[in-house]
C-alpha cells in the first residue's frame, strides 16, 4: 500500500521532468553528447571499442570519455583500432582539455575547429595517418602544454604561430612530411622541454633563437636536410640531456668546451653529418654521458681521454679520420657499462693493448674493422663473454687466433677477414654455438676445414675463402641447412669430390667452391639447393656432364663452371633460367649451343676454350650444326602427334570462351581492365558478380575491416556454395591501389597450405562508373588469430598449448615459403595476428599481402632490402625498429613481427598493451622474465596440464630471439621452423591431457 502511495505521489514529479524545458546548462551537455556521437559516426570501429557509446548509457561513462561535472574534459581513445576521420564536431566539446587519439588509423586533416577548444592542454595524435597542415590558429589554445603529432603524414610548413603558446612544454612532430624551415619563433617558448623534429623533411639552418630555450632537455633534429653549423647557443643550454642532430648536412667544429657547458648530457648523437676538427677534449668531463655517436663525419685528431665516462654504454666513432694508437682502449676500462664499441674505418694504428681484457664484461659489440691495427689479438679477449659481434676485418692483425675466444659462447657474428692470421683452426669455435656468420677470408689459415662447424645449427654464412686450407670438404658442413647467405670455400687447396650432402643446403643463396682442386662429378643432389642464386665451381678438376637435374635451380642468376674438365653438351634447361651470367669456358663441352634465354646476350655468356660448339645465335660465330636435320626430323614426328591434339584443344577453348561470352553479355558487365601489369591468371569476377555474392555489400556480410577497406563474406556460386572472403578496397585511401597490385603480384602465383589463396581479383568499375577493385580469397571459417587471442566472446574458446604451437609452426611454414619457396622472395611486411587466418581445422594461413614486396634478390634484401620504399608503415607493435629508420622492408623484419606474434600468443599481451612504452616493450618484458619468472607473464588461460614450464620457456625464447632489436641478431626463419617442430614433437605425447 505504502509503495503504491509513493508511486502515485511520484507520478506528477515524473511528468514534471518530462514537460519542463531543460535548464540552460543542459543544452551544453547535450552538445557534448551530440558531438561525441558525431565523432563516432565518422569512424569505423572494427574492434567494437566504442560499443558503450550509445544513448542508453550516460555519456560520461562512455569508454575514454572523462567528465568534470557533466561536461567532457578529456577524451582518451588510444590504440583502439579506430579508422576514419576526426569529426569537426570535436570543436564543440568546449571544455575539453585533453585529447589522446594515439595509435589508431585516423585519416584526413586535423579539423581546424580544434582551435575552438581554448582550454586545450594536451593534443596527442601520435601514430595515425593525419594529413594536411597543422592548423594555423593553434595559437588560440594558449593553455597547450603538449602537442604530439609524431608519426603522421602532416605536411606544409610548421606554423610560426606555434611560438605563441606560452605554456608549451612538448613539441613532438617527428616522422611527418613537413617542408621548409624551423620557425625561429620556437625560440620564444621558454617553457619548452622537448623539441622533437626528427625525420620531418625540414631544411635550412637551425635558427639561432633555439639557443634561448633555457629549459630544453630533449632535442631531436635528426634525419632532415639541415645545413650550416649548430648555433652556439644550443651548446650552452645546461639542461640538455639528449642532443640528436644526426643524419643532416651540418658542418663546422664542435666547441671544445661542450663537456663543461652541457654538464647533464647523456646522449650525444652527431652521426652522418659533415662535422670536422677534433673531438672536443672536454668531453672527458661529461661524466653522465651514456651514448656518444660521432660516426660518419670528418673528425680528426686523437681520441680524448675517456677515463671519467663511467656510465658510457655506446661509443661509436666509425668512419671518421681519427688518428691514434689503440692504447686509448685502456682509458675505457672504468666504464663498467660499456656495451658497444665501434671505431671502425678510421686511421687507427698500433696494436690492441692487453687491457682489452679489462673492458666491461657487458661489451657485446667490438668493431675495429678497416684500420691499420697490427699485432696479435690479446688472449684476454676471452674474458668478454658477452661479445656478440666482433669485427676485426681489414687490418694488419697476425699471429694465431687465441684459443680463449672459444669461450665466447654468445658470439653471433665473427668477422676476421682480410688480416694475416695464420695457423690452423682446431677447436677454435668450441662453445660459440650461436654463431650465425663467420668470415675468415683472406688470411693465411691452413690445415683442414674444421668439421666441428657442422654442429653450428644457426650458421647463415661461412666464408673461409682465400686461405691455405687443405684436405677435403667435410660433409658435416654441407649438412648445415641453416646456411642461407653464402658458403664460400674458394681459393684454397681443397681436394676430393663435392660431398653429395650439398643437397641439404636448401636455403643457401650463394655457393662458391671455385679455385680449389676439387675432382669428380658435379653431384646431382645439388639440384636440391633450390634457393641458389649464385653458384661458382670454376677452376677445379670437375668432370662429367652438367647434370640435367640442375634445372630445378630456378632462381639461379650467376653460374660459373669454367676451367674444369666438364664434357658432354650444354643442357637445354640453361636457356630457361633467368641467368644474368653464365661462364662455361675452358671445359670440354661440345654440341649445339642453345639460342634462347641467357644465350641471346653475348655479353652474359662465356663459352671460349671448349671443344666444338655449333649453332647458337649468329653473334657467337659458331658454325651451324651438322646434325641439325636429324634432330629436326625427330622433332617433326613429335609434332605430327602433337599438332592435331593442340588444334583440337584450341578449338575447344575457342568454343568454350565463345559460349561463356554469350552468356555473360546479358549481364551489365563492366569493362575489365587488362592485367598485364599483374601478370596473374585468375578467375575474373565483375562488380555485379560480387554485388550479388555479398548481398549488395550488406553490413551483415562484413567480417572485418582493414586499413584499405572492408572484408565481406561472399557466396560465389549458390549451387556449389563456394564461400569466399572479398576485400573491397577503399580507393580513397592513399596507397589502396598499390596494395591491390602488391597483393595480386605476391599471391597470384603462389600456392601453399599456410598462405591464404587468392581465388579472384576484380578490377573494374561500379554502376556509378567509379573504379572498383576487390580481392577474393578463400574464406577461412575460424576468422583471425587476433580474435582467438583477444576476444572474450564465448565463441572463442581459449586455445590450448598444442593449438598455439601448431598455429605458430603454420605461420613459420608460411613465412619460410614466402621468403624461400619460389624463385623470387616475397616479404610480407605486415604480419600481425589479425592477418593470420584459421580454417575450420584451425590450420593457420598467412593473409593480407597488402604491403608485400617481391625482393628481386635475396642477398641484399636479407639485411637491407631494396632501398626503394613506398611509405611502409606496417602496424605499430609489429613493425621492427629498423623500418622507422630506413623505411624499407626485409626478411628479418618479417621475422621480427613473427617473434612478436609468438610472444603475444603465449602471454596474451598485445605489443601495444598499456604496460609497454618507453624502455619496456613486449620483447623486454618476456626476456626479463626468462627463465624463472614465467608464471608471472604467461597467459593465465593457458592450461599447463602437468606440462613443464620449460617448454613454454623454450617457445618464448624463440620469440625473443626473433624480436631482437638488431636485425642481424634475429633467428633465421628456417631455424625457427625446426625448433618449433622439435618442441611440438616433444609435446605430442602430452597432447591428450593438454
Ligand atoms: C545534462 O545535464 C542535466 C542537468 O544538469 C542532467 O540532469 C543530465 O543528467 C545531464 N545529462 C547527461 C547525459 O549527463
Ligand atoms: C591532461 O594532461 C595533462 C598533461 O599530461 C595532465 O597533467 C592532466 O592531468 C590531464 N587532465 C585530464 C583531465 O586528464
Amino acid at each position: 500500500m505504502a509503495n503504491l502511495m509513493t508511486f502515485l505521489l511520484s507520478l506528477p514529479l515524473f511528468f514534471f521532468f518530462l514537460t519542463v524545458p531543460p535548464p540552460a546548462t543542459c543544452s551544453t551537455n547535450q552538445t557534448d553528447q551530440l558531438s561525441l556521437l558525431a565523432i563516432k559516426s565518422s569512424l569505423q570501429d572494427p574492434q567494437r571499442a566504442l560499443t558503450s557509446w550509445n544513448q542508453s548509457l550516460p555519456f560520461c561513462s562512455w569508454r575514454g570519455v572523462q567528465c568534470r561535472g557533466d561536461r567532457v574534459v578529456a577524451l582518451t581513445l588510444s590504440a583502439l583500432g579506430l579508422v576514419g576521420s576526426l569529426s569537426p564536431h570535436i570543436g564543440n566539446l568546449s571544455l575539453l582539455t585533453n585529447i589522446t587519439l594515439r595509435d589508431n588509423s585516423f585519416q584526413g586533416p586535423i579539423p581546424p575547429q580544434i582551435t575552438l577548444l581554448t582550454r586545450l592542454q594536451l593534443l596527442d595524435l601520435r601514430n595515425n595517418s593525419f594529413t594536411g597542415e597543422i592548423p594555423k590558429n593553434i595559437s588560440n589554445c594558449p593553455d597547450l602544454v603538449q602537442l604530439d603529432f609524431t608519426m603522421n603524414l602532416l605536411s606544409g610548413a610548421i606554423p610560426n604561430e606555434l611560438g605563441f603558446l606560452p605554456k608549451l612544454e612538448v613539441i613532438g612532430f617527428s616522422r611527418n612530411r613537413f617542408s621548409g624551415l624551423i620557425p625561429s619563433s620556437i625560440g620564444n617558448l621558454t617553457t619548452l622541454q622537448r623539441l622533437s623534429l626528427g625525420s620531418c623533411r625540414l631544411s635550412g639552418e637551425i635558427p639561432d633563437s633555439l639557443g634561448r630555450l633555457r629549459r630544453l632537455s630533449f632535442l631531436q633534429l635528426s634525419e632532415n636536410g639541415f645545413t650550416g653549423s649548430i648555433p652556439h647557443g644550443l651548446f650552452n643550454i645546461s639542461t640538455i640531456k639528449y642532443f640528436d642532430v644526426s643524419v643532416n648536412s651540418l658542418e663546422g667544429v664542435i666547441p671544445s668546451t661542450i663537456g663543461v657547458t652541457l654538464p647533464n648530457i647523456a646522449v650525444l648523437l652527431l652521426e652522418r653529418n659533415l662535422f670536422s676538427g677534433p673531438i672536443p677534449s672536454s668531453i672527458s668531463n661529461a661524466s653522465l654521458i651514456e651514448w656518444i655517436v660521432l660516426s660518419s663525419n670528418n673528425f680528426t685528431g686523437p681520441v680524448p681521454n675517456l677515463e671519467r665516462l663511467t656510465l658510457i654504454q655506446d661509443f661509436f666513432l666509425h668512419s671518421n679520420l681519427i688518428e691514434d694508437d689503440m692504447s686509448f682502449i685502456s682509458s675505457l676500462t672504468n666504464s663498467t657499462k660499456l656495451e658497444r664499441f665501434d671505431v671502425s674505418e678510421n686511421m687507427l694504428s698500433g696494436s690492441l693493448p692487453e687491457s682489452l681484457a679489462n673492458l666491461s664484461v657487458l661489451v657485446n659489440m667490438f668493431d675495429i674493422h678497416k684500420n691499420q691495427i697490427h699485432g696479435s689479438i690479446p688472449s684476454g679477449i676471452g674474458n668478454l663473454v658477452n661479445l656478440d659481434v666482433v669485427d676485426l676485418s681489414h687490418n694488419l692483425l697476425d699471429g694465431l687466433i687465441p684459443m680463449s675466444m672459444s669461450k665466447l659462447s654468445n658470439m653471433h657474428n665473427l668477422f676476421m677477414g682480410r688480416n694475416r692470421f695464420g695457423g690452423e683452426l682446431p677447436s677454435l669455435f668450441g662453445n660459440m654455438t650461436l654463431l650465425s656468420r663467420i668470415q675468415l677470408d683472406g688470411n693465411e689459415l691452413s690445415g683442414n676445414v674444421p668439421s666441428s662447424l657442422g654442429s653450428f645449427s644457426s650458421l647463415l654464412e661461412l666464408d673461409l675463402s682465400e686461405n691455405k686450407f687443405t684436405g677435403s670438404i667435410p660433409q658435416e658442413i654441407m649438412r648445415l641447412s641453416s646456411l642461407s647467405i653464402v658458403l664460400n670455400l674458394s681459393h684454397n687447396a681443397l681436394e676430393g669430390s663435392i660431398p653429395s650432402e650439398v643437397g641439404s643446403l636448401r636455403n643457401l643463396a650463394a655457393l662458391d667452391l671455385s679455385s680449389n682442386r676439387l675432382s669428380g662429378v658435379i653431384p646431382t643432389s645439388l639440384s636440391s639447393c633450390v634457393s641458389l642464386q649464385r653458384l661458382y665451381l670454376d677452376e677445379n678438376l670437375l668432370q662429367g656432364e652438367i647434370p640435367a637435374v640442375m634445372s630445378s635451380l630456378m632462381g639461379l642468376q650467376e653460374l660459373d663452371l669454367s676451367r674444369n674438365n666438364l664434357s658432354g653438351s650444354i643442357p637445354s634447361f640453361l636457356e630457361n633460367l633467368k641467368l644474368q651470367k653464365l661462364n662455361l669456358s675452358f671445359n670440354r663441352l661440345q654440341g649445339e649451343v642453345p639460342s634462347r634465354g641467357v644465350f641471346t646476350n653475348v655479353s652474359s655468356v662465356s663459352l671460349d676454350g671448349n671443344q666444338g660448339f655449333c649453332g647458337g645465335i649468329g653473334e657467337l660465330k659458331f658454325p651451324a650444326c651438322k646434325g641439325a636435320e636429324s634432330s629436326k626430323g625427330k622433332l617433326s614426328t613429335l609434332w605430327k602427334i602433337l599438332i592435331p591434339i593442340l588444334v583440337f584443344g584450341g578449338l575447344c577453348i575457342v568454343v568454350l570462351v565463345f559460349l561463356k561470352c554469350k552468356k555473360t553479355e546479358e549481364k551489365p558487365r563492366p569493362v575489365v581492365s587488362s592485367d598485364d601489369t599483374i601478370g596473374v591468371q585468375l578467375l575474373r569476377l565483375s562488380y555485379a558478380d560480387l554485388l550479388k555474392a555479398t548481398n549488395g555489400f550488406s553490413e551483415s556480410n562484413v567480417v572485418g575491416f582493414g586499413r584499405f577497406g572492408s572484408v565481406y563474406e561472399a557466396v560465389l556460386d549458390d549451387e556449389k556454395a563456394i564461400v569466399a572472403a572479398v576485400k573491397v578496397l577503399n580507393l580513397d585511401v592513399r596507397g589502396a591501389s598499390k596494395t591491390f597490385m602488391a597483393e595480386c603480384r605476391a599471391l597470384g602465383g603462389i600456392r601453399h597450405r599456410n598462405l591464404v589463396k587468392l581465388v579472384s581479383v576484380c578490377d573494374s568499375v561500379d554502376f556509378k562508373g567509379n573504379d572498383f577493385k576487390a580481392l577474393v580469397y578463400e574464406f577461412k571459417a575460424n576468422g583471425s588469430l587476433d580474435k582467438w587471442l583477444h576476444n572474450s566472446n564465448e565463441d572463442f574458446k581459449s586455445l590450448s598449448i598444442i593449438q598455439r604451437l601448431n598455429i605458430a609452426l603454420d605461420i613459420a611454414h608460411g613465412i619460410k615459403y614466402l621468403h624461400f619457396g619460389s624463385a623470387s622472395s616475397i616479404i610480407h611486411g605486415d604480419l600481425k595476428p589479425s592477418n593470420i587466418l584459421l580454417d575450420h581445422d584451425m590450420v593457420a594461413c598467412v593473409g593480407d599481402f597488402g604491403l608485400a614486396k617481391i625482393a628481386s634478390n635475396v642477398l641484399p634484401s636479407l639485411y637491407e632490402s631494396n632501398a626503394s620504399s613506398f611509405g611502409i608503415k606496417g602496424t605499430l607493435g609489429y613493425v621492427p625498429p629498423e623500418y622507422g629508420a630506413f623505411g624499407s622492408i626485409s626478411m628479418q623484419g618479417d621475422v621480427y613481427s613473427f617473434g612478436i606474434i609468438l610472444l603475444e600468443m603465449f602471454t596474451n599481451k598485445r605489443p601495444t598493451n598499456d604496460l609497454f612504452g618507453g624502455e619496456v616493450n613486449l620483447h623486454r618484458y618476456v626476456s626479463s622474465a626468462l627463465p624463472n619468472g614465467l608464471m608471472e607473464i604467461i597467459d593465465p588461460e593457458l592450461e599447463m596440464g602437468g606440462l613443464k614450464m620449460e617448454f613454454i620457456g623454450s617457445i618464448l625464447n624463440i620469440g625473443v630471439s626473433c624480436s631482437k632489436e638488431n636485425p642481424r641478431d634475429r633467428m633465421p626463419i628456417t631455424l625457427v621452423e625446426n625448433e618449433l617442430a622439435d618442441i611440438l614433437a616433444q609435446l605430442q605425447p602430452f597432447s591428450l591431457d593438454v
